[in-house]
């Protein structure tokens, strides 16, 4: 066999639609867990290239699954091992945060640098690193910018020109900016001071005009929920018109999204990166599309 798509079952309907996107059969990786609970992935038949699709949301046990898995596939004959993980996990932990603690990013980013050969993933948190090459030195590493896949979408769906596209934060400018350009519509980011796990402070700008616009509110990650219901809260305090929220890695559960809706949200959407209630928006193409030139 030439070319297999290889997936864990946690994430079948989003493998099985980058299987008709790329029109590869797919297989099903099984996990047997031992009494002690130690693991061992047990492959289908691989192929000289396999492709693997694996969201590394909950990745404590994904990760070690994963490696193991590997082993498995370069046994088995893979000679090109493309590792497609639309959540990379660990990137927050890009620096030591306080004395004694890992750079866990680094850590992560090197098991997989040398587990394949090549990463493809969607707005990884690279705060304070430049580029995936950094942290992928031997494996090819392609960044997709999940607002390729929004973009579309909200043309579709015909976004107001009124539209204001808010960051809750610095670090979301990127992507507020490569949601706002193509549609032309007005952006701003907000300021955000992290106290705690759970309890963040965030700031608009003095001179921004937000009463009655609708509103999209964009950032890369939820977990807790609380960045983004500060900011919705803050817009709704401020006279926002309908807020509707984008979340490209939804990592919080129902609950989370319920405090976003009473804090004012009226729709919240999110990628199928990290799959779940939210997932409307589809990155199998995109991501189809990148690997499409390379197979
Ligand atoms: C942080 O820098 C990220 O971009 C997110 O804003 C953050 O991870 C969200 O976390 P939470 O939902 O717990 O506030």
């Amino acid at each position: 066999m030439t070319l297999a798509l290889h997936a864990f079952r946690e994430e079948a309907a989003e493998a099985q639609r980058l299987a008709s996107a790329l029109q590869v059969p797919l297989a099903f990786v099984n996990v047997h867990t031992f009494p002690d609970g130690e693991t061992v992935p047990r492959i289908p038949e691989a192929a000289r290239t396999t492709i693997v699709y694996r969201s590394l949301h909950q990745p404590n046990k994904k990760l070690v699954e994963l490696l193991l898995a590997a082993d498995a596939w370069r046994r088995n004959g893979a000679e090109s091992l493309i590792l497609v993980a639309p959540y990379l996990p660990y990137m927050r932990q890009d620096t030591t945060f306080r004395t004694g603690e890992p750079v866990s990013q680094r850590v992560v980013a090197r098991l997989l640098d040398t587990a394949f050969d090549r990463a493809i993933t969607v707005d990884p948190h690279l705060h304070r690193t430049a580029s995936l090459a950094e942290l992928f030195t031997t494996c090819t590493s392609t960044h997709l910018y999940a607002a390729d896949a929004l973009v579309p979408y909200l043309r579709a769906e015909r976004v107001g020109p009124t539209t204001l596209v808010i960051g809750p934060d610095i670090e979301s400018d990127p992507w507020v900016r490569r949601i706002s350009e193509p549609l032309g519509l007005d952006h701003a980011t907000f300021r955000k001071v992290r106290r705690s796990d759970v309890d963040v402070e965030i700031q608009a700008p003095a001179d921004l005009s937000i009463a009655g616009r609708p509103i999209l509110l964009v950032d890369d990650i939820c977990s807790t929920g609380g960045t983004l219901r500060k900011a919705t809260a803050l817009l709704q305090s401020s006279g926002a018109g309908p807020i509707t929220i984008f979340i490209t890695h939804m990592l919080g559960d129902a609950e989370v999204s319920d405090s976003l809706s009473r804090a004012g949200a009226a729709r919240i959407i999110s990628t199928d990166s990290c799959p779940g209630h939210t997932s409307e928006i589809h990155l199998a193409n995109l991501i189809a599309q990148s690997l499409a030139g390379s197979l």
